[in-house]
């Protein structure tokens, strides 16, 4: 008999459903809201009525796509949080109902565990216990993963997620949100030694992002003074040294982690595990430590409904299942 888990994510700015049957992932279909283009970041209300819009029809294309009806599923996996509270309550509801109409059982998944789990979608797998550094536009994190269902939080941020950090940064280049894939772009062809920037020092495994985003907002209305046009004549220097910090920051932060735990298992996880220069250096670090690296194919770092469905797989065997008074969690601990 198969298993057959359909997941559930809308814990933001995609509605997305996927089917995983026995552990390999069938499909993962995203409708992104392009709603928020024009207001420089996600709006809630907005987030959660396009989740309205799309769920039936995003769900029903994931069954139809998988060849499957709802009579075939085992089990439906959901996004319990973090979250915004509107849109994780439009995919919990959905999710909720439908176990109850099926009577199967609804596993409640935690998002940022779920980006970690993603490494588990594709070949090769990482073995236990590993380390994951987990980088989003809501998340730094930096976790002991000892199993699916047990991991340790070694360090997080203190203010700004790296996410942000790059997000922030690209608008104040004038880049619309999201804006971090235009600074790693833009930085493909600059000089990342060009620019200093202040970097936070935090002591131990935490970061702090908040500093060099200040720096840069400083930085340009300082050389804007004496020339109007420094930004469009600097573009792709600014993004590379600026892109250059975020990432040497994250990579000192994991040195130390590897080092101080004997863990040379190392993962990725998140939306920023997508940029080139991370990637680079963690490639780079791989060979100088003997680590032996991992990350999710770039539709897995981002928010997608994969993850959560491989996820509701790994957590299925220990019958831990929802009730239906569970409610979603906005700020769920992790
Ligand atoms: O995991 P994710 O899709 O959503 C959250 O749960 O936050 O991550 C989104 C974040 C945004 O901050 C976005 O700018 C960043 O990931 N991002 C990137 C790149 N692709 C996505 N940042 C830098 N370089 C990229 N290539
Ligand atoms: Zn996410």
């Amino acid at each position: 008999m198969k298993t057959i888990l359909l997941g559930i994510e809308s814990s933001c700015d995609e509605t997305s459903a996927s089917v995983c049957i026995d552990g390999k992932v069938i499909n993962n279909i995203i409708a992104t809201q392009s709603v928020h283009k024009d207001y420089g970041g996600v709006v809630p209300e907005l987030a959660s009525r396009a989740h309205q819009k799309n769920i039936v029809t995003v769900i029903h294309s994931t069954l139809n796509d998988a060849q499957i009806t709802f009579d075939d599923l085992s089990a439906i996996a959901v996004t319990q949080g973090p979250g915004l509270l509107g849109a994780l309550i439009v995919g919990y509801s959905y999710a909720q109902s439908l176990s109850y109409a099926l009577n199967i059982p609804l596993i409640n998944v935690h998002h940022m565990k779920a980006h970690i789990l993603a490494n588990f979608i594709d070949d090769p797998k990482p073995n236990f216990p590993f380390l994951c550094l987990t980088v989003s536009g809501g998340h730094t994190q930096i976790i002991k993963v000892i199993g699916p269902l047990e991991m340790i939080e070694l360090g997080n941020t203190i203010d700004d997620a790296v996410g942000e950090a790059f997000d922030k940064g690209a608008k104040l280049l004038g880049f619309p949100y999201p804006g971090g894939p235009f600074i790693d772009k833009y930085a493909k062809k600059g000089d990342s030694n060009r620019f200093q920037f202040a970097e936070s020092n935090v002591s131990g495994l935490n970061f702090s992002f908040s500093g060099i985003k200040t720096s840069l907002l400083y930085f340009l209305k300082d050389q804007q003074k004496h020339s109007p046009n420094f930004i469009q004549e600097n573009i792709h220097d600014i993004c590379a040294s600026y892109q250059q910090h975020l990432i040497s920051m994250l990579m000192k932060k994991l040195v130390l982690a590897s080092n101080e735990t004997g863990i040379k298992e190392i993962a990725l996880a998140g939306g920023v595990a997508a940029n080139s220069e991370l990637r680079l250096q963690l490639s780079k670090l791989s060979e100088q430590y003997n680590w032996s690296t991992y990350i999710p194919d770039f539709q897995y770092c981002t928010d997608n409904a994969a993850m959560i469905a491989l996820t509701g797989h790994l957590y299925f065997p220990y019958n831990k299942f929802a009730n239906l008074t569970d409610a979603p969690h906005p700020r769920f601990k992790f």
